[in-house]
């Protein structure tokens, strides 16, 4: 069966079962402060879970695709060196809101693995929980006795906390489960040993496959449980693992998910897989990592050097170190995987196809700049090894290699062992233990459980139509942080404030109560679909109405920076072309930020052309129209376009001003007279492939031009004319034409120079030489010695100067010389260099040093006299 048969049996078998089949969510998440990727099926549902929203059908199954690279579930450092471990991976899904349980949960499991799939009974396993006295919980019962119908007993193993209770973070929704594991070893070898006793033991052929997680309770902040009111069901399924059941193989990579890539990377850098083990690893790192890097950066997430970003620079950085050091790849070559990679997925993740070049780009100009990076560290590593004492390298030394320069700590290691060395590996970790210690520390945060103050409440937000409303305060919790200290959030019934999203920031304003008391709204966000407010302190009197209020003029700005962006998304599209697309934007209140696809620099001429068009809609006063709640479908119909990487519900909501329509959330002024004037104040590159512009509206154009305004004013008066442009067009001629005498006067002053210095010229050996400080700047001195070089076959030349307290050496030596008598003035003036602090280099025949010690000049030019006598 094919992998791509096998994904649609999944999903058609949940559906004959009264499931909706969703598409897989992106993989970064926006709104969720404790979790950075999706790193489960389950996580882009946590809202449906945790009560916060409902889902159009309880009943649910997807495919999804999971990153496990940061954070409580982590297998970056095991991929590569086993065959059922990956970076990112699919996993097949089937979810209960508070439908079904256990009893159908285990029963589809096992019709569709056993007769659908056609899997052999005797070669599955089940672990159900075996129960946890620390957390109080009884052994799952329920879940045998069910299995029991299905299974002979002896197949049933109990399961500890660690591998049978499920949890996806600290909080947050958790519960009892049971794995089912497949036993794919050859019958001569189950024979010899029971596959009971492999279970769990991270054996590569006896492996989980299917994880049925029963959703029963909620970890608090404080460690306890407590019941959820409704309970679920989530299964976690690996889609790669299936497949090397279903296709007869022994490792995830020879599917047909991975085969493909990996013939591909054989063919591009003529080595094999399957005859040396190194090898071996790295190929399984490339063709891992290069999905795991191509999907994010489908999903709209950049390699970077923070956050998310900076995860994914180090998935890639990983693959190209592997393929540098086992594979001999110099050059970038991993972006030429993407093309196999978008043909075997692109039909069931279609935005692999639409966004290939890009993808491709951001790739290969992080491998190349990554291996300039190996480059220089390789140099940097020489330098190390050349000032060291004994044969270990000092940690210190090796972990500033990879804290400032990036370079990987086990190539370090590497390299050092290949030319006897060692590397004090327990220095490296005590700093790398500091540093991180010391970050920890920076971005440590504790945040109390809510204490409820109306039981089930349910929120509104209600801030496309009013910024006032009498409140109620549902639930609030404390925060604390080194960088904010303490913070409370606050939940409202009823809520005026926008919370940052859509790259909008988060409404400001303040809660008054009946006497008039205010507590300021310093932020508003959005978590796991809930409205949440920060205020540095709680209102004195929690249970009563309190009125809200959004701060209107901040509001009001940020909504003319939200229009100018569609009306900019718009232009750029009209002025560059159709392949501009959306890559991020955020709008503040006081100007606005848009990235987007596009592979040149902007002119100026098509910079002036996007800000006319913006402006030209600004003049023609175009109405808001707004549509909520509207179908997906008819929205797209409408000529709306659905971002890579936004999640999407049923029902969107448009924003029409003229011909721009997006799907968009934020907020909006009225008229797009309101903006009054858009101007464009930055443009440049964010990676391959993808512009910023940062451009500003309204008030802060209001005030960007009185700034000018003073500039041009002050000029004036420096100028002493009322005519700057002419007056600065005179003074450019006056500074050229005086900048022509001097240089005129300056070749007389060489041509003199040249006269006298002939006539000091010695003899020593048969060279003549001279050495001498004078006044004269680089260029100068350049001059001045091939000038009297093109007079001699057999002179060596050496100069000081001092030029704005720093030194200055030229060395010139005829070729001649050069060639009969071996010396270098590349050489010559490195070891000159000591004198005046500095160093330099150049070519045999002329070359120059430069260094802080003007006053080590007299020393350097007497010792190369005692050098050539
Ligand atoms: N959440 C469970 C897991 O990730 C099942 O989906 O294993």
């Amino acid at each position: 069966m094919k992998s791509q048969d096998i994904r649609s049996k999944f999903l058609q078998f949940f559906k004959d079962k009264e499931h909706s089949i969703v598409p897989s969510a992106p993989m970064v998440l926006k709104d969720d402060p404790t979790l950075m990727f999706v790193n489960s099926g389950m996580a882009p549902f946590k809202e449906y879970f945790l009560g916060n929203a409902q889902p159009k059908n309880n009943r649910i199954a997807d495919s999804q695709k999971c990153l496990r690279v940061s954070g409580k579930h982590n297998d970056l450092e095991e991929v590569g060196y086993d065959t059922y471990h990956h970076t990112l991976f699919e996993m097949l899904g089937n979810w209960s809101f508070g439908d079904y349980f256990k009893q159908e949960a285990i029963a589809w499991a096992w019709e569709l693995l056993t007769e659908v799939y056609g899997i052999d009974k005797d070669i599955l396993y089940i672990s159900v929980f075996e129960g946890d006295e620390a957390d109080n919980i009884p052994m799952d019962q329920e879940a045998y006795d069910i299995w029991k119908q299905y299974v002979s007993e002896d197949r049933i193993l109990m399961g500890n906390k660690k591998d049978n209770f499920w949890e996806m973070g600290d909080q947050g929704p958790c519960g009892p489960c049971s794995e089912i594991h497949v036993d794919i070893r050859s019958a001569e070898e189950r024979a010899m040993v029971d596959g009971k006793s492999l279970v769990n033991m991270d054996h590569p052929h006896v492996v989980e496959i299917w994880n049925l997680v029963f959703m029963q309770y909620n970890r608090k902040a404080n460690g306890s449980l407590i019941a959820l009111p409704n309970k679920h069901i989530d299964t976690g399924m690996g889609f790669e693992r299936l497949c090397m059941v279903l296709q007869g193989v022994q490792s995830n990579y020879d599917t047909d998910v991975f085969t493909p890539i990996i013939r591909e990377i054989e063919t591009i850098t003529d080595k094999n897989y399957g005859k040396n083990d190194k090898v071996d690893v790295a190929i399984r790192v490339i063709s891992d990592h290069v999905r795991a890097v191509a999907f994010s950066i489908a999903d709209g997430q950049l390699p970077s050097n923070t956050g998310a970003g900076y995860v994914i620079r180090r998935i890639l950085r990983r693959a190209i170190r592997y393929s540098f050091t086992f594979l001999d790849q110099k050059d970038p070559f991993i972006y030429r995987l993407v093309d196999v990679l978008c043909k075997k997925m692109g039909d069931a993740f279609p935005e692999l196809k639409s966004q290939k070049q890009l993808i491709e780009n951001v790739i290969k100009e992080e491998e190349a700049s990554f291996l300039r990076t190996l480059d220089q560290g390789l140099v940097l590593l020489d330098g190390i090894v050349k000032n060291t004492i004994g044969d270990t390298v000092s940690g210190e030394k090796a972990f500033e290699l990879y804290d400032t320069f990036g370079f990987p700590i086990d190539l370090t290691a590497l390299i050092l062992s290949e030319q006897g060395l060692k590397l004090d590996e327990q220095g490296f970790k005590e700093h790398l233990e500091k540093q991180k210690n010391r970050s920890r520390a920076a971005s440590e945060m504790s945040t109390e459980d809510w204490t409820i103050l109306i039981e089930d409440a349910e929120q509104e937000f209600i801030g496309y139509d009013t910024l006032e409303t009498n409140v109620k305060i549902t639930r609030y919790r404390k925060v604390t942080s080194k960088k904010d200290g303490d913070m409370y959030q606050l939940v409202f019934n009823l809520t005026p404030f926008y919370a940052e999203g859509g790259g909008q920031v988060g409404d400001k304003g303040y809660l008054e109560d009946v006497n008039g008391d205010v507590v300021y709204i310093l932020d508003t966000k959005r978590e796991n679909n809930v409205v949440i407010h920060f205020t540095k302190n709680l209102p004195d009197h929690l249970n009563e109405t309190h009125k809200a209020t959004v701060d209107a003029k901040q509001r009001y700005r940020t909504e003319c920076n939200h229009t100018a962006t569609h009306l900019l998304h718009q232009a750029l599209r009209e002025v560059l072309g159709n392949h501009v697309e959306q890559k991020g934007s955020a709008v503040h209140s006081k100007y606005l930020r848009f990235d987007f696809s596009h592979f040149s620099k902007l002119s100026m001429e098509e910079l002036r052309d996007v800000e006319s068009f913006v402006n030209a809609r600004i003049a023609g006063k175009l109405e808001l129209k707004e549509q909520r709640n509207i179908p997906m479908e008819k929205a797209v119909e409408e000529g709306a376009m659905a971002l890579f990487g936004e999640k999407y519900g049923d029902t969107v909501r448009t924003i029409r001003f003229g011909q721009s329509i997006e799907l968009c959330g934020g907020t909006h002024v009225k008229n797009t007279g309101d903006i009054w004037y858009f101007k464009i104040v930055s443009e440049g590159a964010v990676a391959a492939g993808i512009r910023r512009i940062e451009a500003i509206t309204n008030d802060a154009l209001k005030d960007y031009f009185v700034d000018v305004n003073r500039t041009f004013n002050d000029m004036k008066v420096l100028l002493n004319n009322n005519e700057p442009v002419k007056a600065l067009q005179n003074l450019q001629e006056e500074n050229s034409n005086l900048k022509k005498q001097v240089e005129a006067l300056l070749k007389d002053k060489t041509k003199n120079l040249k006269g006298d210095l002939k006539n000091e010229l010695t003899e020593i050996n048969g060279i003549q030489f001279l050495a001498k400080k004078i006044d004269l700047d680089a260029g100068g001195i350049k001059d001045l010695c091939f000038e009297l070089g093109s007079q001699f076959d057999n002179l060596f030349l050496l100069f000081g100067a001092e030029n704005d307290g720093k030194a200055l050496l030229s060395c010139y030596i005829s070729k001649e010389l050069v060639s009969e008598k071996g010396i270098n003035a590349g050489q010559i003036v490195r070891e000159l260099g000591k004198h005046i602090q500095g160093g330099g280099g150049g070519q045999p025949f002329f070359a120059t040093a430069g260094g802080k010690k003007p006053e080590g000049i007299e020393e350097a030019l007497k010792a190369v006299e005692e050098y050539l006598k």
